[in-house]
């Protein structure tokens, strides 16, 4: 008994031996991208966390915005001012807004220049602009998830915009409507500026169809050409984040779903640094969540060619009662086509 265990524990101490300079020798070698992206999101947490959100002007308290814009831009220049010329002809209500914008490096740390003039020569007529420089080399995961950090009792509508769409001049009316209706549904995990969408069910091909006489439906599947999240999911979704962030065992693969598929091809090709929309939507699928969209049949639709499927990715919202049938139209985006 006693000789058996000597046996293994000598046994044991030998692989040691043999695999420990094996592990030395293969951490040498470059770190892959998607540890890169994973030690980045960390880094950027930590200094989110050590500077107190340095970003926010100390003269502007989150109780005083009502609407707080992040635009998320790195060398776009001309798509940036598109953008920001759509903003600038949109209706606020005379609220209080302040317009984010986020210019992010290069993986050498460098400003795209061009961009920094767009945005720091552009005036913004409907109240204050804060261009940021990020301090490092963030990607799509740092512009997305850490750039609204709201206080927990702040009660701003927050929107995420990507450089390369332009919003619709109602866009506020719609996101102040859907949040004053939907933010108290705990499944309800933010709204979408988007009206069409693709399915994205596995041999569900073609754009979602919700049904006639719906203004909203919700889908499970984050809209990402503008987005505002509702601010206490949003909240949980970060925390859950920053905490699976640190297994890198971890992945984020919701079963029969086309992104799990594009993001297990993205594993494949060391690209997953692309698509921070997977979390989310493991996230949503996990918490039984939903992103609110927008239904317009004659302002979104091509061609009724998809009947409405029930669809487990396709959910009809009319089960809400009491909504009140407002002037909303024309409240999507465009997303453009960058060369
Ligand atoms: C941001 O970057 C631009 C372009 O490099 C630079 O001119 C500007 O001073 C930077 N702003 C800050 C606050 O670092
Ligand atoms: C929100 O919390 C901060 C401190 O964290 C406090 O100074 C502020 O008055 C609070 N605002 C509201 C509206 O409760």
């Amino acid at each position: 008994m006693r000789n058996s265990s000597l046996q293994v524990l000598m046994l044991l101490t030998f692989l040691c031996f043999l695999f420990i300079p094996l592990y030395m020798v293969s951490n040498q070698y470059e770190t892959p991208p998607e540890e890169t992206w994973r030690r980045t999101m960390l880094q950027q947490q930590e200094i989110n966390t050590y500077t107190e959100q340095v970003y926010r002007m100390p003269d502007i308290q989150d109780e005083t915005v009502d609407l707080r814009i992040v635009v998320i831009v790195f060398n776009r220049a001309y798509s940036l001012l598109r953008l920001l010329g759509s903003l600038n002809v949109a209706f606020y209500f005379g609220e209080r807004v302040v317009l984010d914008i986020w210019i992010d490096r290069s993986k050498d740390g460098q400003i795209d220049e061009n961009t920094y003039r767009i945005a720091s020569e552009f005036q913004f007529k409907h109240g204050v602009k804060i261009v940021h420089n990020h301090t490092f080399h963030v990607g799509i995961y740092g512009q997305w998830l850490n750039t609204w950090t709201p206080k927990s009792n702040s009660s701003e509508i927050a929107v995420i915009l990507e450089d390369d769409i332009t919003v619709s001049p109602y866009f506020y009316k719609w996101l102040k409507i859907v949040h004053k209706k939907y933010d108290k549904l705990v499944e309800v995990n933010g709204y979408s500026l988007q009206g069409i969408s693709i399915k994205h069910g596995i041999g569900s091909e073609g754009l979602l169809d919700a049904p006639f006489g719906n203004i909203v439906f919700l889908y499970p599947v984050i809209g990402t050409w503008g987005f505002s999240p509702n601010r206490r999911n949003w909240v949980k979704f970060r925390d859950w984040f920053e905490v699976m962030l640190q297994d890198d065992k971890f992945q984020p693969l919701v079963p029969n779903i086309l992104p799990t598929s594009w993001y297990q091809t993205f594993i494949q090709t060391g690209k997953t640094e692309g698509m921070w929309s997977m979390w989310h939507i493991y996230h949503a699928w996990k918490s039984r969540e939903y992103t609110v969209y927008p239904n317009f049949p004659d302002q979104w639709k091509e061609s009724n060619t998809h009947p409405f499927t029930h669809e487990s990715a396709h959910y009809p919202m009319n089960h809400l009662q009491g909504w009140v049938g407002v002037d909303v139209v024309g409240v999507m985006v465009h997303v453009h086509l960058d060369v």
